[in-house]
């Protein structure tokens, strides 16, 4: 074994990567619950490759055969309906894992600096599986499965000029269709599962730079050991390895519960009104997508005519507070400038467009997290009251928005999804201000252990 070992180690840096990465790679020892989503995230995704590679082995991507091939693969493929449910019900899964992924570096600042990039490269990758599970959901061609895509494809139509070629350039017809089901197909099991293996590996790559953050959020590597290593650190492989098996272990026990016996989970994993066929004449009752994407589609509906006037007073309020902030005639200038063409541009452009313009910008300002962050710690454990109820109103509002992206847009349920998003898009808006004026408590040196 030895001398194999060599003759690798001697071609290929074997030792070298294992040492960097694992028996070397020190991180902070006091690591705690939330820090278990990450490896979680990727064992999901090693479930989602492995049970999708079976399931396009039965798997018909043609619109006269697909719902059948989906049937068939649950009916009689041995041990079909396992690998169908995992991966449905690992869809789910991973969009959990992902959102108290990065809900955990909302708690201990972990997009801050020195981590800047690795939280943008963790946004690629958040719209990547956004595209990814997307283009999944059409796959079965269930009738939600084909209005859902007809719907949000038809989102971009909204968009002046290019809009509709860009729609139908999209679905590669004027309604979806065969056409698009195939490229679906493409990007679903081959392009987008490559995008997200490999940035998923610059993730790493970019985390093993800089360090894992902590749940102190204090820099462990300016405190070193007599062996020049961290004090506060310790060896990820065994330590973490070991944690992380425990992790998975529980992870395990409740995904198999759900597979195995709520698989469906009440519409919530498997949508009722997919288990009928594409029907371009019969939309559903309701065209809602899976939970995980309700908190932005409800952005893009709660964006009305009736909420411009208080779109326009936010921004006008914001464009005074920044005009008091920035220094300098030029920047005062320009501040009153974009808060000026915004207004105008809520008046001018359509709703419609301005609900997808907001529903992208929901995603777009975690990309400035970093940026707008401007407390001078970076955990929860030492921020004062306001970044505390920041993030729990906004915690609040995102999930409301989730729960009303899955009712029909009527009646008091329209208001509270505006409240919502204007909560939420604030929580963004407001940062640079209540994290900077937030009465802080100082940070201890070394890391602590509760
Ligand atoms: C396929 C999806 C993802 C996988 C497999 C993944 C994997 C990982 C792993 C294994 C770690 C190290 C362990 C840990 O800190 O939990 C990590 C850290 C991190 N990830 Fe991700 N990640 C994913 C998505 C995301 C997303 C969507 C974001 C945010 C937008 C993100 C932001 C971060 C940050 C900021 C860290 C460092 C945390 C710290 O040191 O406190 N990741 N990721």
């Amino acid at each position: 074994m030895q001398k194999l070992l060599e003759w690798v180690d001697d071609r290929f840096p074997l030792i070298k990567t294992w040492e960097e990465h694992l028996a070397k790679y020190y991180a902070p020892k006091n690591f705690n619950f939330w820090y278990y989503f990450g490896s979680l995230a990727l064992l999901v995704l090693v479930i989602q490759i492995v049970s999708g590679i079976f399931l396009t082995m039965h798997y018909k991507p043609d619109a006269g055969l697909a719902f059948a091939s989906v049937e068939y693969i649950m009916r009689d493929v041995s041990w079909g309906w396992l690998i169908r449910y995992m991966h449905s019900t690992g869809a789910s899964f991973f969009f959990i894992m992902v959102y108290l992924h990065m809900f955990r570096a909302l708690l201990y600042g972990s997009y801050r600096g020195p981590r800047e990039l690795l939280w943008i490269i963790g946004m690629v990758l958040f719209i990547a599986l956004m595209a990814e599970a997307f283009m999944g959901y059409l796959l079965p061609w269930g009738n939600m499965s084909y209005w859902g895509a007809q719907v949000i494809i038809s989102v971009f139509s909204a968009i002046p000029l290019i809009g509709d070629g860009l729609a139908e350039w999209l679905r590669g017809d004027f309604v979806v269709s065969d056409a698009t089901l195939n490229r679906f197909f493409a990007f679903h099991v081959i392009a987008l599962p490559l995008i997200l293996v490999a940035l998923v590996f610059v993730h790493i790559v970019a985390l093993h730079k800089v360090g894992s953050n902590n749940p102190d959020g204090i820099d462990i590597k300016k405190n070193k050991g007599p062996d020049g290593n961290p004090a506060d650190g310790i060896p990820f492989h065994p330590y973490y390895t070991v944690k992380d098996i425990v992790g998975a272990v529980v992870f395990l026990m409740a995904f198999s519960a759900v597979v195995f016996f709520a698989p469906e989970m009440g519409g919530w994993f498997l949508e009722h009104d997919n288990f009928a066929p594409a029907n371009i004449l019969q939309t559903p009752p309701e065209i809602v997508p899976l939970w995980y994407f309700t908190p932005f589609y409800s952005i893009l509906r709660a964006t009305t005519e009736s909420i411009m006037p208080v779109l326009s007073v936010m921004v006008a309020l914001l464009g005074l507070l920044s005009v008091f902030t920035v220094r300098g005639v030029v920047a005062k200038s320009v501040m009153i400038a974009i808060a000026a063409v915004l207004v105008i541009g809520l008046y001018a452009l359509e709703a419609k467009l301005w609900g997808v313009i907001l529903m992208g910008a929901s995603l777009v300002l975690f990309f400035f997290l970093p940026w707008l962050d401007r407390s001078p710690v970076k955990s929860i454990r030492y921020r004062g009251w306001m970044y505390k109820t920041a993030l729990t109103i906004f915690v609040i509002s995102f999930v409301v928005l989730g729960y009303l992206g899955t009712q029909p847009a009527e009646g008091p349920k329209v208001l509270m999804a505006q409240v919502g998003m204007v909560l939420y898009l604030l929580f963004f808006l407001l940062m640079p201000w209540y994290s900077k004026y937030d009465r802080t408590k100082p940070e201890p040196d070394r890391v602590t252990m509760k």
